[in-house]
């Protein structure tokens, strides 16, 4: 009992975040500790404070409720600055960061982040049209890349992987995230975290990444930017929390918290999530940054009076840094001495982000971020090859009939706003991509089918009309044999603050369509999104559609090989395509409901779950997505009927490309836990596989999926596996048809 008191008090006296901090370390962690530890010793309450301190390195002044404009280069010496939000400028960097190693009192380095989101230099597909490859090497070399360009822009730290589930295309975010799904999410955000970090954070190819945005940002009321997030702690536990907690799993050195607030607790303030989840239960141990001005917008929140309530509501969340409010800088130290803030917790936040500055070899030498070859470092012809490679993979064909791929020779009218549009096809996010290197779809089609085969006509804005724009669009595509028509949204229409309402093609764009239909040419549409959109009419009136995203630097070499066949489509969506917004959210793993529909694809007023105006379904499912080849699944068996919990379950399939091109295809594994104590999802993607085969080619996948990935949240809101019979399903969608049966024993 003596023994057991003692521990108690000791426990009680270290304070109990260094009690969790100390868990399971590694020795390198450890060694990050204890030099933070011995700095600390030297440090002033001030210094402590400014590590704490996050400033914009682009403008002289720190956002704050004081309004002070304050001169960088003067904060830096002064020890009042611990990182910068940078841009991508290594000269500009290298002179900051000298500064604060040769003229602050105690040298510490700054660490430099950005938001690298999808490529640096090089720009990759939208987050959003990545994940639709399901290639998850694929999408893991792109971060490397991504780590290689920062590092030679002088930084070394990124606000990504964005690992916020969500099923709302309203939402202009969706652009940034993999999608709706929380198996896939994890397995792209720890891809992410892995192609950032690799093995070694103090190597010269790496960065820090942040998992953002903790959490919940996905599921804003009405999609609209920045809103309410309310929902049950078993809804954010199953649905919500996988992503970021997989990525701190893998090994995430830092979390950015959101702006939403969470159950009514804004996030920057919320220490059941920034403590006792992130910390107590995820076993996270570097350091949290709050979002843009998060802490002090708690006041617009209605939760705190002030910018110094503010300070002390998220310091004793646990919250480490704040991103440029400027709170922590001027109130801290007054929360200190009033005893609402204690040193011990300063110290121990403080010597948070001393350990992930000293892993990341900034003590070592600040200066390997921004040293290299720029030229050498930017833009290299392999990394563009993945580029490509994951700009073709990305791309989702929802329908064809007839019309693709298009053999050489063929003229083809291209038209719509986007087809040359080397901003556009960037997307949103695009920290130091370069518009001037885009290859667009005209530039890339005229190399593979001849300039003299490409005839292009703009149409129309993406919004605007163009005089006579529609008609001389009409002229080009009654010379042609087929027309390509590029339309959806802009770059800009994704992103933050892009929530639309309307989530149709705009309307001067579908009349030009209407216009081109006129021809009686064959139409593709080649849909530039970063979301998924409600495209009944473009779906009716066109031939073929394709989902091109914004694809990124490379989007036009990769739309090329799909319309030629070079190479066969093979995306597969990761967000539902509504049928109209008024089915948002929506989401192929939605709970049954006691009145479940009869009949899913007729709208219904029986007293059952349906909408008296649109059907219940879809218009493209998730995880569709068709290929100029077809697949034929077949032969599923379960190897493993009974299985034990903490046991795997395993389940064969045969595939088969029964066309006659070579092609892939994403094989995916569906379950639904019929009985549970809690009501559980119709279907949950719990497996997948990326295959290749050759036309003719079959083969037999075998997935294992342990018991673990079974588990679900109870009624007392702990996640665990129980007994019980499910249902599993494997094939193309998520509405996959092959079928099966297993049963978890205790
Ligand atoms: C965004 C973050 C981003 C931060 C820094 C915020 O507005 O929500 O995702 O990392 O700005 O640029």
């Amino acid at each position: 009992m003596k023994k057991l008191l003692l521990s108690i008090i000791t426990i009680v006296a270290a304070g109990a975040s260094v009690v969790a901090a100390d868990r399971r370390l590694s020795a390198e962690e450890a060694e990050a500790f204890r030099f933070a530890d011995g700095l600390l010793r030297k440090m002033t309450l001030q210094e402590k404070i400014g590590q704490l301190q996050q400033f914009r390195a682009y403008t002289s002044d720190v956002t704050g409720p004081d309004g002070e404009p304050r001169n960088i280069d003067a904060a830096i010496r002064n020890g009042e600055v611990g990182s910068l939000i940078a841009g991508c400028q290594p000269q500009h960097n290298h002179r900051l960061q000298r500064i604060a190693v040769e003229e602050s009192r105690l040298g510490i380095p700054l660490i430099l982040g950005c938001d690298i989101i999808h490529g640096c230099r090089i720009t990759f597909p939208e987050n959003l049209a990545m994940s639709c490859s399901w290639d998850i090497q694929a999408i893991e070399q792109s971060a490397r890349i991504a780590a290689e360009e920062s590092v030679a822009s002088g930084l070394n730290w990124t606000f990504s992987p964005m690992c916020d589930i969500s099923a709302d295309p309203r939402w202009g975010r969706v652009s940034e995230g993999a999608g709706e799904d929380p198996y896939l999410g994890s397995k792209i955000a720890v891809a992410m975290v892995r192609g950032y970090q690799g093995d070694d954070l103090s190597s010269d190819k790496t960065i820090a990444a942040c998992v953002k945005h903790f959490a919940a940002y996905g599921a804003p009321q009405a999609g609209r930017e920045y809103h309410t997030v309310d929902m049950s702690e078993m809804m954010f536990r199953d649905r919500y929390l996988p992503p970021y907690a997989a990525a701190v799993k893998a090994g995430a050195a830092t979390v950015m918290t959101s702006f939403n607030d969470l159950m009514g607790v804004p996030a920057s303030g919320n220490r059941w999530l920034l403590y006792d989840v992130l910390r107590e239960e995820l076993g996270f141990r570097g350091f949290v940054v709050s979002d843009y001005t998060s802490i002090h917008e708690m006041v617009a929140h209605g939760v705190v009076a002030d910018g110094k309530e503010a300070a002390e509501l998220s310091l004793n969340a646990h919250l480490n840094m704040d991103m440029v409010s400027g709170d922590y800088l001027v109130y801290t130290e007054k929360l200190v001495r009033e005893g609402k803030v204690s040193e011990k917790l300063i110290n121990q936040l403080c010597r948070e982000v001393l350990a992930v500055k000293y892993r990341l070899g900034l003590f070592d030498d600040p200066f390997k971020y921004g040293s290299q070859n720029q030229e050498e470092a930017y833009f290299r012809p392999e990394n563009l090859a993945v580029a490509r490679k994951l700009a073709a993979e990305s791309m989702v064909l929802l329908k064809n009939e007839d019309a693709l791929p298009v053999a050489e020779g063929t003229k083809i009218a291209l038209i719509g706003p986007f087809a040359d549009s080397q901003g556009d096809q960037l997307g949103s996010w695009i920290a130091a991509g370069d518009a001037k290197r885009s290859i667009t779809f005209r530039k890339a089609l005229e190399e593979r089918y001849g300039a003299e085969n490409i005839l292009y006509a703009k149409g129309c804005e993406a919004e605007r009309a163009i005089e006579g724009g529609v008609d001389e669009a009409v002229k080009i595509a009654s010379q042609a044999d087929i027309v390509l028509v590029s339309m959806g949204l802009p770059g800009w229409h994704s992103g933050e603050a892009s929530a639309r309402s309307d989530i149709s093609v705009p309307a001067v764009q579908q009349e030009l369509l209407d216009a081109l239909k006129t021809t009686g040419r064959k139409i593709v549409v080649l849909l530039s999104t970063g979301r998924a959109m409600d495209i009944r009419n473009e779906v009716a009136k066109a031939d073929a559609v394709l989902v091109t995203w914004h694809g990124g630097t490379m989007a036009g070499p990769a739309v090329a090989d799909i319309i030629s066949g070079d190479k066969n489509p093979s995306g597969h969506l990761t967000l539902t395509f509504p049928h109209s917004v008024g089915q948002v959210p929506i989401h192929y793993n939605a709970k049954n409901t006691g009145r479940p529909s009869r009949n899913p694809y007729k709208p219904a007023a029986n007293y059952t779950s349906t909408y008296i105006d649109i059907p219940n379904v879809p218009l493209f499912p998730f995880g569709y997505g068709l290929s100029y080849t077809q697949f034929e699944y077949s032969d599923l068996k379960v190897l493993t009927p009974e299985v034990k919990i903490g046991g795997t379950v395993k389940v064969s399939v045969k595939v088969k490309n029964a066309g006659e091109r070579d092609g892939d295809d994403v094989a995916q594994l569906y379950v639904r836990d019929l009985v549970a104590e809690t009501t559980r999802p119709v279907r949950e993607l719990k497996g997948f596989e990326r295959l290749s085969l050759k036309a003719g080619e079959e083969r037999v996948l075998t997935f294992e999926i342990p018991t673990s990935e079974l588990a679900y949240c109870h009624r007392d809101n702990t996640v665990r596996e129980d007994a019980g019979e499910f249902k599993v399903w494997v094939g193309e969608d998520s509405n996959a048809s092959l079928e099966g049966e297993f049963a978890l024993k205790k």
